[in-house]
């Protein structure tokens, strides 16, 4: 694949995709949607005839993920990407990374115990946490200067509290795109485990770095604190297979291998994979390097755009650096501070849909998250649209 192929625009209708077909119920006809978190370029090659391959065998029993074959796929690839070794025992399998959080939310704490979380992030973290009755306990990241860093002392002092029993790492975090460093890394684990807390880390975006950046697997930085570790991966954000519910639990530890045991597959009966995934997961990571190369290089560039388009048309706008994820996190406060205003001007004026930044906490209030996987001339038209939309919509805000 070239990279000019990615500018295709595909059309998605007649798909039931969430992101193009059930947009909120006030997008006026004919919004751009940059919202919802998949791509809309079309798979790899290799996955749509992996995917074919197995349509022909035209049965699509109950199918196990604990072969050499499947998981021969996920540790070469990280072997391969990360020079991270992985144990093929110590994966396991999960529909997607959310429900396998949960399952272990629910397991290692009791109602009313606390979780920490690192605000503005992911909002389902917060959804996981209060849907069993647990505490979210808000570390809220640092915004310093148009750019994240975490908040240590901060870190400290929660982790510190007997409440707190252990956190959700977002490795490279979204909404606001920070890889974090070996350092930032090995911080947070010294921290844990100065207070017993044990971490998910989900590291789904792991695959989707800015070309000078670099994913460090937590595992791989800290295998010292591994049995009270689990990395959630997945290959559906990197490959754009999401609807097809396949995803990679790393669970090094043999107490919380057990609690996987009995919570996620004697409790709520998942272990089988469904056949489909499989067979995508194996062809993208045995054969999909080079397409997942040339994406990251059309983000790249499709950032690189947004950033030159913004300094141009909407001055005041802030683009958080964007080193990981296909995200681009903008501060918009200068144009409109009101986020239900923002909202307002950005789906109703502009037309577009994108994710207001208060969903994933206050402190992402006055920012939008725009999806960036997608055509150069659909985030174009985005930008044009929002731009159009602030311009006029401040010179409405300021004189009313
Ligand atoms: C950080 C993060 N975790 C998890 C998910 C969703 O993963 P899954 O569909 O496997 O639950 C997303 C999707 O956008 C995400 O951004």
């Amino acid at each position: 694949m070239k990279k000019s192929d990615l500018d295709r625009v595909y059309d998605r209708s007649g798909t039931q995709c969430i992101k193009w077909e059930h947009l909120p119920p006030d997008a006026p006809e004919g919004a751009l949607p940059l919202w919802v978190a998949d791509m809309d370029f079309p798979c790899a090659q290799p996955i749509l005839d992996a995917l074919h391959e197995r349509i022909e065998q035209k049965i699509f029993g109950y199918t196990e993920y604990d072969t050499p074959a499947c998981k021969g796929a996920v540790t070469g690839w990280f072997r391969r990407r990360f020079g991270w070794e992985i144990d093929p025992a110590h994966i396991f399998f999960s529909p997607a990374v959310i429900p396998a959080m949960a399952y272990f939310i629910d397991a290692l704490t009791a109602p009313g115990d606390g979780v920490l979380i690192q605000r503005p992030v992911y909002y389902p973290f917060t959804n996981i946490i209060l849907g069993g009755g647990r505490r979210v306990v808000n570390n809220p990241l640092r915004y310093r200067g148009g750019a994240y860093e975490m908040d240590f002392g901060d870190l400290e002092r929660k982790l510190a509290d007997p409440g707190t029993k252990g956190m959700i790492l977002c490795s490279p975090h979204n909404p606001v795109g920070r890889v974090w460093s070996e350092e930032e890394l090995r911080e947070v684990v010294r921290l844990c485990s100065r207070y017993g807390r044990w971490i998910l880390a989900d590291e789904i975006h792991c695959d989707l770095v800015r070309r000078e950046e670099r994913h460090h697997p937590i595992l791989k930085v800290c295998p010292e604190y591994a049995d009270h570790i689990v990395v959630c991966t997945a290959p559906t954000k990197s490959f754009n297979l999401a609807g097809l519910q396949v995803s990679n639990i790393i669970i090094p530890g043999a107490a919380f291998q057990e609690v996987w045991r009995r919570q996620a597959e004697a409790r709520f009966a998942i272990s089988t994979d469904n056949p489909l995934g499989f067979a995508a997961m194996a062809a993208a990571y045995n054969r999909c390097e080079d397409w997942l190369d040339t994406v990251n290089e059309y983000i790249d560039d499709n950032i690189r755009f947004a950033r030159e388009y913004l300094e141009k048309r909407l001055p005041k706008a802030v683009m958080v650096k964007a080193q990981g994820t296909y995200l681009i996190w903008v501060d918009l406060r200068a144009y409109c501070a009101d986020s239900k205003r923002l909202r307002e001007l950005m789906v109703r004026r502009a037309g577009v849909v994108l994710d207001e930044g208060d969903i994933f906490g206050k402190e992402g209030s006055g920012f939008e998250r725009i999806n960036a996987a997608c055509p150069r001339c659909v985030l174009a038209g985005c930008l044009e649209r929002m731009a159009g939309a602030l311009n006029e919509g401040s010179l409405l805000i300021s004189s009313s």
